[in-house]
């Protein structure tokens, strides 16, 4: 390409002069425009085949016009096939594109240098998350036609692959403009269940090895069909986030870093403790797991989180302070995938995720050892923190549903109690009523006694001496004692015959 390049031909122009700064090129080189999405019908060769088709067919109108026009001259004819040769002169150079480099390195504010990142996400039978991911892609703020998605969609049951492309519609189709991503690839492909779900089941922490070295594999594929020469950055993200700052990109981006995560936790019901650390991928290397690493045979994987392997190592998740300065940044040797921020030349440099023991490691772990490998920076922020969705285990739903049915259980009892209650209230009139019936009954006959007793001010003044001495001993001989002894309502009910 370089001898275009000081040739001053039409290659040059085209992909050069015009391209953006940011390596990005110019016009209309792309099938799928970048800010619009579209399902591709024809395939690539096809669509060649029949721009082929056409070229050649006005090359033989031409070749007949000139036949007929000038007889078999064998000048004029030349010139023909010269114009005609100039012509797919044009066609080849369609294809050549050229890129500078020096402005995709990555910078701490690359939304103001339209840096573009290439915006990864493995999917797997995700199709119950996926309107919550695109509530997420819709809130982001770094602008979106700088960003590129990139989705890998393999080994799904469900619906994922028509989901997503409903929804990709839907946001490229947004009425605002601002909501259109940049170029969207969709990546097919399977790569089966190395471990079978028997073994996996019974087997939980021996089968997570061949999983993360399958997830590498995954991942590797994306990354290597959708990274193009003009990106800056690289974010990988999983599709069950479920709340994330809408601005994540630019604040992790704003370290400057080679690579960088946030922590990742997850919401909890109140049963379970209200919130838990999620990710214990992302770590920092500890004495005790380079020896144990040591006594590892060569394709050993170590995989965090699992008792077989108490590595000590300061995990990022359990650093975390919610009261925390969020961009305080922790230096680490392993990464975990939930969300990854790292500069393309990372990539380019050659680290990836290895689908093999890299270190005793791989995949995401496996990673963020080689970057550091490779002297670049690797860091995590232990109090910026993003929450991976809550998805209960077999042992959670089993509790949950018994302490379901064990409220259900008392609201019945609590149903059937009140209910038992209005029956009786209804078979037996109400209780309270009537009581109170009674009593401004006798109230009433205690009023109408009040001037009888008022007659005697002596009787009402005795009374609770009478009481508190039944014999009656000392009173006065013309007070019956029983009369004294009786409470003032009692004796209200039996008015004194003699007061009449
Ligand atoms: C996106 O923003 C809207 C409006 O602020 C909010 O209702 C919604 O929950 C956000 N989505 C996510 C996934 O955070």
């Amino acid at each position: 390409m370089l001898p275009f390049a000081t040739s001053g031909s039409k290659a040059v122009p085209r992909h050069h002069i015009s391209g953006y700064s940011n390596g990005y090129p110019r016009g209309n080189t792309f099938e799928i425009s970048p800010h619009r999405f579209q399902r591709r019908t024809t395939p690539v060769a096809v669509r060649r085949r029949r721009r082929l088709f056409a070229r050649l067919g006005l090359g033989i109108v031409l070749f007949l016009l000139g036949w007929y026009f000038f007889g078999s001259g064998g000048s004029i004819f030349s010139l023909f096939s010269l114009g005609f040769l100039s012509g797919s002169d044009d066609f080849q150079l369609e294809t050549v594109r050229y890129y500078d480099l020096s402005n995709v390195q990555g910078t701490a504010r690359g939304w103001e240098r339209e840096e573009r990142i290439l915006f990864c996400v493995p999917l797997r039978d995700a199709e119950p998350h996926l309107p919550m991911f695109f509530s997420h892609l819709r809130n982001f703020t770094y602008p979106h036609h700088l960003i590129d998605l990139a989705f890998l969609v393999s080994d799904s049951k469900d619906r994922t692959l028509e989901v997503l492309v409903e929804n990709l519609e839907a946001i490229q189709a947004d009425e605002d403009a601002r909501q259109h991503y940049g170029e969207i690839s969709i990546i097919e492909k399977d790569f089966g269940q190395i471990v079978n779900q028997d073994v996996e089941s019974r087997h939980g922490f021996a089968a997570q090895a061949s999983r993360r070295k399958l997830m590498a594999r995954a991942r590797n594929w994306l990354l290597s069909a959708a990274l193009r020469p003009y990106h800056s950055w690289v974010y990988w993200r999983d599709v069950d986030v479920e709340t994330a700052p809408f601005t994540i990109l630019e604040d992790l981006m704003r370290h400057n870093k080679d690579v960088i995560v946030p922590n990742v936790w997850r919401p909890l019901p109140d049963w379970l403790g209200g919130e838990q650390p999620y990710d214990l991928n992302s770590w920092q290397e500890s004495e005790t797991a380079l020896a144990l690493a040591d006594t590892l045979d060569e394709d050993a994987v170590i995989v965090e989180g699992y008792a077989e392997y108490a590595t000590w190592r300061p995990h990022l998740a359990y650093l975390r302070d919610p009261y925390g300065d969020p961009d305080m940044e922790m230096e680490i040797d392993g990464v975990g995938g939930v969300s990854i921020l790292a500069k393309a030349k990372v990539f380019r440099y050659g680290v990836h995720f290895p689908a093999f023991s890299f270190e005793k490691h791989a995949e995401t772990e496996g990673f963020g050892k080689m970057a550091r490998r490779m002297q670049f920076s690797v860091v995590g922020l232990p109090h910026y923190t993003i929450w991976h969705l809550y998805e209960p285990s077999v042992d959670d739903i089993k509790h949950m549903e018994e302490m379901k049915r064990e409220k259900l259980a008392r609201e019945q009892e609590e149903r059937e109690r009140a209910e038992k209650a209005e029956k009786i209230k209804e078979e037996f009139g109400d209780p309270n009523s009537q009581w109170e019936k009674d009593k401004s009954d006798l109230q009433n006959i205690a009023l109408q006694d009040q001037p009888a007793q008022a007659d005697r001010p002596d009787v009402a003044a005795d009374a609770p001496v009478g009481a508190g001495n039944p014999a009656g001993a000392g009173q006065p001989p013309e007070k019956p004692a029983e009369e004294m002894v009786e409470p003032p309502r009692a004796g209200a009910k039996v008015p004194p015959k003699e007061n009449r």
